[in-house]
C-alpha cells in the first residue's frame, strides 16, 4: 500500500485527477471505476479541466460506478446516475453507452445485480477503481459486517450512512435506506486502487483501515491485501496515522 500525504482537500483532488489522467493516456481503452460522494467532487472537476486543456481522451474510455441508491430513478437529482453526469459525463467526450451504473429502478434486483457484474468481466475487469470511505470504514455501500465474498448486491443502508448523506437530500426521510452496490469481492478485483479521504471526519477509519485488523466491521481494512493501492489523503484525514 501506499500513502499519498497531501495538504489539504484541493490537493488531494489534483493528485487524483492526475493519476487518472495518467492512467487513460497510458492506455486509452481504460475501464475505470468510479465512486461518488462529496469526496471526489473537486478531482472531476479537475479531471474535466485536464480534458479541456490537456485533450486528456474517454471516446474508448469505459467507466462503472460504485453504486446507486436502490428506488431512485436516473433522472432524479439525488441519484448517482444524475451526479456522473453533472459532475463529470456531459463535460468531457465519454460515449454514453461506455458508462454503466447499477440501475435503481430494477424491477428483478438479482438479475441486475448478475447483469452488472458481467458487463464488468465483459470489459475486461477494472484497471482503475476510485474509492472514498464512509466515517464507518464502508466502501461502495458494503456497511461493516457485509460478507468479503459478495459481488454486487442489494444493501441496507446503516443508520450512520444514511445520517451521513441526508446532507445531500432536503430531509433524512428522503434518503433511501437500501442500495445497489459493487461487493468487496468485486471492488477487489480491480487492477488498481486509488482510496480518497479528506477531513478528520473519516481519520478514524483511515487508522483502522491501515493499521487495524483486517475485519469485516472495517470493511476497508481488506484492502489492505490488494496488490496495487494507493491512498491519497489530507492532513486532517491522516491525523491518527
Ligand atoms: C457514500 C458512498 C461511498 C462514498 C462514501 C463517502 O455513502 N456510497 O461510495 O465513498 O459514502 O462519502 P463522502 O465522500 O460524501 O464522504
Amino acid at each position: 500500500m501506499k500513502i499519498v500525504k497531501v495538504a489539504d482537500y484541493e490537493e488531494m483532488s489534483r493528485v487524483a485527477a492526475e493519476l487518472l489522467a495518467e492512467q487513460v493516456k497510458q492506455k486509452p481503452d481504460s475501464v475505470l471505476g468510479l465512486a461518488t460522494g462529496g469526496t471526489p467532487v473537486r478531482m472531476y472537476q479537475e479531471l474535466v479541466e485536464l480534458h479541456q486543456k490537456e485533450g486528456i481522451d474517454f471516446s474508448e474510455v469505459k467507466t462503472f460506478n460504485l453504486d446507486e441508491y436502490y428506488g431512485l430513478d436516473k433522472n432524479n437529482e439525488q441519484s448517482y446516475a444524475y451526479y456522473m453526469w453533472d459532475n463529470l459525463f456531459s463535460h468531457i467526450n465519454i460515449k454514453e453507452e461506455n458508462t454503466h451504473i447499477p440501475n435503481g429502478k430494477a424491477k428483478d434486483i438479482s438479475t441486475e445485480c448478475a447483469s452488472y457484474e458481467r458487463a464488468i468481466r465483459e470489459a475486461g475487469g477494472v484497471d482503475l477503481q476510485i474509492l472514498g470511505i464512509g466515517a464507518n470504514g464502508h466502501i461502495g455501500f458494503n456497511e461493516p459486517d457485509d460478507n468479503f465474498e459478495a459481488v454486487t448486491h442489494l444493501v441496507e443502508l446503516e443508520e450512520s450512512t444514511i445520517e451521513a448523506n441526508a446532507r445531500f437530500f432536503e430531509s433524512i426521510e428522503e434518503v433511501p435506506t437500501k442500495a445497489i452496490s459493487m461487493g468487496i469481492k468485486t471492488i477487489l478485483n480491480a487492477e488498481k486502487i486509488i482510496l480518497l479521504a479528506n477531513g478528520e471526519s473519516k481519520a478514524k477509519a483511515l487508522q483502522e483501515m491501515i493499521s487495524g485488523k483486517i475485519t469485516p466491521e472495517v470493511p476497508a481494512s481488506i484492502l489492505q491485501l490488494h496488490k496495487d493501492l494507493t491512498i491519497v489523503i489530507d492532513q486532517e484525514a491522516g491525523s491518527c496515522l
